[in-house]
């Protein structure tokens, strides 16, 4: 451990005190300010954590300037290429890709818990038919918790596993459940012969009418997607999933809470947003207009799918989807797919543009995932929720690592206070009751 021996912070600008320097396996070293407060009598100020580091962690690595993302190690292009969904979940909540054994087992675990307690279809006929997806998921999802709380220890590894399982395998059931009930279709129950890809879009597509078989160019597009979405180190959803657990919260109560702050257009939000704008723009005619929208500070318009917090480069995730987006639109013979069309013009004009090239702004995973979603016949408001059952592993394995963690302690920061200083109430002011 090295330490930071030059942090100046009083007037005559003497030294006064020494912060460790963390360095990780790989990427940017941390200053450890931990004692800062108590050393100092001072707080950092970093409003959007541009500059904190909020824990350690073992899963997830992203070199944003060379466009580099990592799960537990393994680039994901080559998971990407070479594994399936619920191995790459397998090796983000265990740190190493399973065997034959070790797949098949989990595999099992997971299909033996897709379907959902009966009692909580109950929980659907309290939304509107029309309500958000993301809002069902908000509240379905949040239910859980009151199904697995009571024989729940949060300090139980084995407990802890449990819930991971459950998540992964009933996320899907839940998500194809709140497109069911939006188009006001009977629920359709998981089919343990099938994959975890297949079931999701026999659950999504079938009715009890008529059964659906996916092609397995969508399944592996859908699987793909899945992996693509798994995990993203400390994002808003998961740093929100590790305050919420940090109090020591029921597991399912914190994964919703990850849901809520996913739904945001800023974060996974971002893929309806960007086939509503695509659709918006109509053709390609209209794209210097949009541009000239997104470039003026005087107006809120953004245009949605382009720029990331970390990755100021490319954004590898973006780059797979891309080649994705292709070989659905070949397999599905819509190579003269309107709105594909649209999104290469928007990027390569975008790409181009100084605006978009000082500010390294450049297309994210979701700037091409809506349009493979759609598709697959994945109707627009379901797409964040979609998001969710890529990301429901990541967000658990957080949970679990945080909650294993030994430094573990409740998520509380501070603030730079701004308002009133203290005052007393007027004299003559009298209580209404
Ligand atoms: N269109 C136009 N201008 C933009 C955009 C955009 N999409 N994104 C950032 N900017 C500008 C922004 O106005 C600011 O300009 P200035 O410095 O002159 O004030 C500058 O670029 C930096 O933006 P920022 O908001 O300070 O950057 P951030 O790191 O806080 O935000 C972001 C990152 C992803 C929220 C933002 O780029 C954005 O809103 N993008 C559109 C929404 C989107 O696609 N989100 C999905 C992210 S990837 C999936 C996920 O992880 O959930």
């Amino acid at each position: 451990m090295t330490h930071l021996r030059s942090l100046t912070l009083n007037e005559n600008a003497q030294p006064v005190c020494e912060l460790p320097v963390l360095t990780g396996s790989t990427g940017p070293n941390v200053i450890d300010v931990q004692a800062l407060y108590k050393d100092t009598g001072l707080f950092t100020y970093d409003p959007g954590f541009n500059s904190t580091a909020s824990c350690r962690s073992t899963i997830t690595f992203i070199d944003g300037e060379k466009g580099i993302l990592l799960y537990r190690g393994y680039p994901i292009e080559q998971l990407a290429e070479q594994c399936n969904f619920l191995e790459v979940c397998y090796l983000i909540l265990n740190g190493e890709l399973p065997d034959a054994p070790q797949l098949s087992s989990f595999e099992h675990n997971i299909t033996m818990h897709t379907m959902v307690h009966d009692q909580l279809t109950n929980f659907f006929k309290g939304f509107r038919r029309d309500a958000h997806p993301m809002a069902i998921m908000v509240g379905v999802v949040g239910a859980l918790s009151a199904f697995y709380h009571d024989a729940l220890d949060i300090r139980s590894k084995k407990d802890r596993e449990m819930c991971a399982i459950r998540l992964i395998a009933k996320v899907p059931t839940i998500v194809a459940m709140c497109h069911k009930y939006s188009t006001g279709m009977p629920f359709m129950y998981p089919q343990n012969k099938l994959s975890y890809v297949e079931n999701f879009l026999r659950m999504m597509h079938a009715t009890p009418c008529d059964d659906y078989t996916a092609s397995p160019v969508l399944v592996r597009a859908l699987d793909r997607i899945l992996i693509l979405h798994a995990d993203h180190e400390q994002n808003a959803s998961t740093s929100t999933v590790r305050l919420a657990g940090s109090s020591g919260a029921n597991p399912f109560a914190c994964i919703t809470a990850g849901i809520a702050c996913l739904w945001g257009a800023a974060h996974g939000g971002a893929n309806e947003a960007v086939l509503n704008m695509l659709e918006k723009i109509g053709d390609v005619s209209h794209i210097p207009e949009y541009i000239n929208k997104a470039k003026d500070k005087n107006d809120p318009f953004r245009l949605m799918g382009f720029g990331h917090r970390v990755y100021k480069n490319h954004d590898p995730r973006a780059k797979l989807m891309r080649t994705t987006c292709y070989e659905v639109l070949d397999e599905l013979g819509l190579h003269d797919n309107k709105l594909f069309e649209l999104a290469l013009e928007l990027e390569r004009i975008a790409l181009e543009d100084d605006y978009f090239i000082e500010k390294k702004l450049y297309p994210n995973v979701d700037f091409y995932s809506g349009i493979v979603l759609h598709a697959l016949g994945i109707p627009t408001n379901m797409f964040t929720a979609m998001f969710a059952m890529g990301r429901t592993v990541g967000w658990i394995a957080h949970w679990d690592e945080m909650i294993a963690d030994p430094e573990q302690k409740i998520g509380r920061p501070r603030q730079l206070y701004t308002g009133a200083v203290q005052r007393d109430v007027p004299a003559g002011h009298k209580k209404t009751v």
